[in-house]
């Protein structure tokens, strides 16, 4: 009993090390996972993968040795990635497919070929999103209704799917892209997004807590960016805290080999800021929109 506590708590310390590290370091960290070759033999499936952070996070993936399982509706684009990641990491496989997450059945389709073609899929990202919402009462429900249904019910879509595999596969890893703007109800372009974003991380907490209850080897993740700049956001004047595509993927991807539950990228100031932002008065919090 004694042992099982010292084992438990020094596991407990390790990983929290292993938190504090990606999060205040996440080059380094990174570089360490690298020299190991960390995915080696594994595969990672993307969605949203044909530019910014889903683009970023598959050159990072490979870079650590993972086989990619990559698709977005710019095929194109997908094409010139893999070419341009085979040349550079000639021993890994990849594998990419169209697909537009507005089409659920596809999602299922799509997933499940990826899971026959790799034999096995050791993590999904829920990367694809839109971020074009209006103020609410201004006319504008359709490009709000398609905000929440991509950020919203093809995300679930996503997720039913990755669990379908996970499920039967007694493992995997479920990692979901969702915003700081999850973290409080925001003002103007903001509100429809920010709630399509809170769902989605409400999501993800509501599966890791039935891989609890059902001890299920199923891991979980919810990742919180901050303003990164990317295609999303490429009309936007200056955004607070804002980083380079670069940075802010560097900082995703630590996050999740960290294997966090939660975390909001880069750590700082982010992690500090959605304290902040969630006990706050609005009027303060609708400083960061
Ligand atoms: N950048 C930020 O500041 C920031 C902050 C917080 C959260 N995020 C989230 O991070 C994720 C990635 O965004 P990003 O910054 O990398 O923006 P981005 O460069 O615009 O990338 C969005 C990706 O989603 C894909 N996508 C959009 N609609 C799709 C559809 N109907 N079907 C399939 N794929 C679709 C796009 O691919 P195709 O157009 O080729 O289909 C593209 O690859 C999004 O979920 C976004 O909400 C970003």
């Amino acid at each position: 009993m004694q042992n099982k506590l010292i084992s438990l708590v020094t596991k407990s310390v390790k990983q929290s090390k292993n938190h504090l590290f990606s999060a205040i370091q996440p080059a380094r960290y990174l570089k360490g996972l690298s020299k190991q070759k960390i995915g080696g033999g594994k595969t990672v499936l993307i969605t949203g993968a044909s530019s910014g952070l889903g683009e970023g996070m598959a050159k990072l993936f490979a870079k650590l040795g993972y086989n990619l399982a990559i698709c977005a509706r710019r095929t194109d684009r997908l094409e010139s990635l893999k070419t341009e990641l085979m040349a550079q990491y000639p021993d890994i496989r990849i594998e990419y497919r169209m697909l537009d997450v507005s089409d659920y059945d596809a999602i299922f389709k799509v997933f499940d070929a990826f899971a026959a073609d790799f034999g096995h899929i050791d993590r999904v990202v829920v990367n694809a999103g839109i971020g074009d919402s209006r103020r609410i009462g201004k006319g504008r429900f359709d490009t709000n209704r398609r905000t929440v249904e991509i950020n919203f019910i093809s995300a679930l879509a996503q997720c039913e799917a990755a669990m379908n595999i996970f499920r039967a596969q007694n493992s995997g890893h479920l990692v979901v892209i969702s915003s700081m703007s999850a973290m409080r109800g925001l003002p103007k372009h903001l509100t429809a997004y920010g709630a399509s974003k809170a769902g989605l991380a409400h999501l993800a907490e509501g599966i890791r807590a039935d891989m609890l209850l059902t001890k299920l080897p199923i891991k979980v993740s919810t990742i919180y960016p901050g303003y990164i700049r990317t295609e999303i956001n490429e009309n936007a004047k200056p955004l607070p805290f804002e980083v380079d595509a670069d940075t802010g993927t560097k900082a995703i991807i630590a996050a999740i080999e960290a294997g966090v539950d939660e975390a909001c990228v880069p750590s700082l100031p982010w992690s500090i800021v959605g304290q902040a932002m969630k006990h706050l008065p609005l009027q303060i919090v609708n400083k960061v929109s």
